[in-house]
């Protein structure tokens, strides 16, 4: 998708805006409906709208750009995303995370539902991503790298800020939320794993395996982001519990949602 489509969208949207364009966007995964829900002062795009935005089509993903307030302060609420699973091309996968780059983002906030590798840190936790395993066969950079996004190889020692973290943390600390720390693993799906890729995962130093997140850190990092990220684990993965449906995905998001939105809230007063 072309640096000029980007500028394009972007231009859309700012025409429909009143005030400053916020810095920090928060896309939020399944469950956490009610966040988007409670902005003050939205102005409200449906994907479906917004010019060469990919749609997303799961149960849970509302699929809208939210620009408004939270605590107060400027943020853009993406509900909803496009995953690999649904057949979005790789530059499909990249543009919405250009476009908020386009419209001055400078921290990318990314959430999402995960299975947990490790049997301590169960359904209804949070996990601070701290690193990840680019495990889907897929990446959003590949073809002809366009250096107005970016360089063509980027460093990403660091892919999971660092100092945003901390902070993160700091906020969990004081509202008394656990939040855990560890590598996620994204895997294309949309089958869950299986047990056996399971184990594998683990050796390879894996503590959460989701299907989304990957591609959009990529993009933010390329076009020179800040990323933080937090899972919700909704479920062990493959093997390490009875059975795995979209259904428990969906309650156990849920149960998580009410300590993330607490901690986005507070993360929102800390860094703006
Ligand atoms: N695997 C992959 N994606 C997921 C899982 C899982 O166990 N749980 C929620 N999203």
């Amino acid at each position: 998708m072309s640096f000029e489509k980007v500028q394009e969208c972007a231009a859309f949207i700012r025409t429909r805006v009143d005030g400053e364009m916020p810095k920090l966007a928060m896309v939020l995964g399944s469950g956490l409906n009610s966040l988007a829900d409670a902005m003050e002062d939205a102005t409200v795009f449906s994907y479906a709208d917004l010019p060469g935005f990919p749609k997303p089509t799961v149960e849970g993903h509302a699929g809208r750009m939210l620009i408004g307030k939270l605590e107060g302060k400027p943020v853009i609420c993406m509900q909803g995303r496009a995953h690999a699973y649904e057949g979005h091309s790789e530059e499909k996968l990249a543009y919405s995370t250009r476009v908020l780059w386009a419209l001055g983002v400078e921290i990318l906030l990314l959430t999402n539902a995960a299975g947990s590798l490790r049997a301590e840190v169960g359904p209804g936790s949070l996990m601070a991503i701290t690193d990840h395993i680019n495990f889907s066969g897929l990446n959003p950079l590949v073809g002809v790298n366009d250096d107005r996004f970016g360089v063509r190889f980027p460093d990403v020692t660091e892919a999971w800020d660092k100092k945003l973290t901390k902070k993160m943390h700091k906020c969990a600390a004081s509202l008394n939320i656990e939040l855990h720390d560890g590598v996620y693993l994204m895997a294309k799906g949309p089958n869950f794993e299986t047990p056996a890729e399971i184990r594998a995962f683990k050796v390879m130093g894996a503590d959460a395996v989701g299907m989304s997140t990957v591609p959009e850190c990529l993009v933010a990092k390329h076009c020179g982001m800040k990323v933080i990220g937090i899972s919700s684990i909704t479920n062990l993965a493959a093997g390490m519990q009875a059975e795995l449906t979209h259904h428990e995905t969906m309650e156990y998001g849920a149960i998580a949602a009410v300590n993330l939105e607490k901690l986005l809230r507070a993360f929102v007063e800390e860094v703006l």
